[in-house]
């Protein structure tokens, strides 16, 4: 078990403003601050993110951190990577002997497991006072892309595919037994007397392109011009949505499915070209190219879904941008 102090990591996770005019026309979250404004409290409850040392699942933990929810993060490396400044390599993990998470809320309780199996995520839920689950996991090429090689450049935090690493090991199988694991722990919380309604909010990191079927042209963009492993990318994504706003499943659990196109931060000047041309896309009017949002943004819309009741479903980058406001 590894922790890691909150004064030591605000490199690309500062500046949560949002200056959207976008969401301006969106008023379904407009409505509710009142939980927002006790964030800086702390004692709101353990939040677990799957994925915590991803590009988007690092900024997660930090945002989570500061609004006063105890985090604890898993991923197979267990820490992040180091973060370079100025051609230096800072390592700013220090491990903790200690078996049992750090209490209080200034540190992020980082674990190594892998979310394939079955029981990585049951054991942790069974550890007590969870109040939500993110899952930021993934990879963008998989080892049967041909591609698996280059998944270390192109994944914002260097994760590097091991042999058993597909699509749908990576994303349906984990997010599956997340859910299984969740549930379970849901249930065992609305069966204690002060809990019985409450739903445990479930954010599942999926991508705009999933909801192609749903804009013009983009039934026909998948089926003619997309890579096969860009199919098989969404199959599983689809699989996780499916199963998240299942009846079963939203008995449970309350299903929040983040769908964002690129995602950047302006720190990261190697993924400006492609951001831009789906700026310009989208500006274009492409239905089937959404706006690129910035990783803090999208990091300060997961964590105020987890205590906004009203937000269900699926949240493309104008409800990502409203809950900025
Ligand atoms: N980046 C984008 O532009 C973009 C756009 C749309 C959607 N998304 C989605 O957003 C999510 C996060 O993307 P990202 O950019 O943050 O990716 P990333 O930097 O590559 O992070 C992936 C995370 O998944 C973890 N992981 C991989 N296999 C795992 C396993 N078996 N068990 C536990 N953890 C595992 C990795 O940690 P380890 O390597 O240590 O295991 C890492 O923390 C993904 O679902 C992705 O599909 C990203």
């Amino acid at each position: 078990m590894t922790v890691i102090g909150v004064s030591l990591f605000m490199k690309h996770c500062h500046g949560f403003s949002s200056r959207n005019t976008v969401a301006a026309k969106y008023s379904r979250f407009a409505t509710a601050s009142s939980l927002e404004a006790t964030s800086t409290s702390s004692g709101k409850g353990k939040l677990l993110v799957l994925g915590g040392t991803g590009f988007l699942g690092q900024c997660i933990c930090r945002r989570a951190l500061l609004e006063g929810y105890q985090v604890t993060s898993v991923s197979r490396r267990g820490i992040p990577p180091p973060e370079k400044s100025g051609g230096d390599t800072i390592s700013t993990a220090t491990a903790s002997s200690s078996s049992q998470p750090l209490s209080g809320s200034n540190y992020i309780d980082y674990r190594r497991g892998d979310a394939r199996q079955p029981d990585t995520v049951t054991k942790i839920l069974q550890e007590g006072g969870y109040i939500g689950v993110v899952h930021c996991i993934g990879l963008l090429f998989d080892d049967a892309s041909g591609l698996g090689a280059y998944n270390r450049l192109v994944s914002g935090s260097g994760s590097i595919p091991d042999e058993n690493s597909s699509y749908d090991s990576i994303t349906r199988v984990s997010a599956f037994n997340a859910i299984d694991a969740a549930i379970e722990y849901a249930k065992s919380q609305q069966s204690s007397a002060n809990d019985s309604k409450r739903r445990l909010p479930f954010v599942f990191t999926s991508a705009a392109e999933a909801g192609w079927p749903d804009v013009a042209g983009g039934p026909q963009i998948e089926q003619f011009l997309a890579p096969d492993w860009l199919r098989r990318y969404l199959a599983a994504k689809r699989a996780v949505e499916e199963r998240l706003t299942s009846k079963d499943t939203t008995l449970s659990l309350r299903p929040v499915i983040v769908r964002p196109s690129l995602i950047y931060s302006l720190d990261r000047p190697a993924s400006y070209l492609p951001v831009g041309a789906f700026f310009v896309g989208n500006r274009l009017g492409l239905p089937f190219v959404d706006r690129p949002v910035t990783v803090q943004s999208l990091a300060n819309a997961v964590v105020r879904s987890l205590s906004r009741e009203e937000v269900e479903g699926v949240l493309r980058y104008p409800d990502i941008d409203a809950l900025n406001q």
